[in-house]
């Protein structure tokens, strides 16, 4: 499995289903940019410490979320301001979710995979890769004093 937290050639965040979608200096900072990853729209934002990514359309009435106000970790839909986190999907006050898609910026650049795009890449070797990974370490309760 691709560890993004360390640096990754262009061939392996492709074999890993991660799209180009363009310079990260063209996404300035508390700004959204649309892209289109594997036929769908999507939309990046640049985050004070980071990227991040979800659909274009908002899921209220299909606004350009890339062009709405961005604030802590939240999108703000530029038509009738139905606020998105953009660290959970989760929408402020609604019953609606957005799929937050994964970013890595390489040499610059940005690269986008669809939430969920994930399992169909190299799977056979993550299936391996997991199975010969030791466990997690059990937890036991304080004995009572
Ligand atoms: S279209 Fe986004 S809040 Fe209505």
């Amino acid at each position: 499995m691709l560890d993004v937290a360390t640096p990754c050639t262009a061939d392996e965040l492709r074999e890993e289903g991660f799209v180009d979608v363009g310079a990260a200096a063209d996404v300035p900072r508390l700004e959204g940019r649309r892209a289109t990853v594997d036929g769908r729209r999507v939309a990046v934002f640049r985050l004070p410490d980071r990227f991040a990514a979800t659909d274009a359309a908002c899921p209220h009435k299909g606004g350009p979320l890339s062009d709405g106000i961005v604030a802590d970790d939240c999108v703000t839909c530029p038509l009738h301001n139905w606020r998105l986190n953009l660290r959970t999907g989760e929408v402020a006050g609604q019953d609606a979710t957005m799929p937050i898609h994964h970013v890595v910026e390489q040499g610059g650049r940005l690269w986008v995979r669809l939430a969920g795009a994930c399992d169909g890449h190299r799977e056979p070797e993550r299936a391996a890769s997991r199975a010969a990974a030791p466990g997690p370490t059990p937890v036991r309760p304080a004995a009572p004093a």
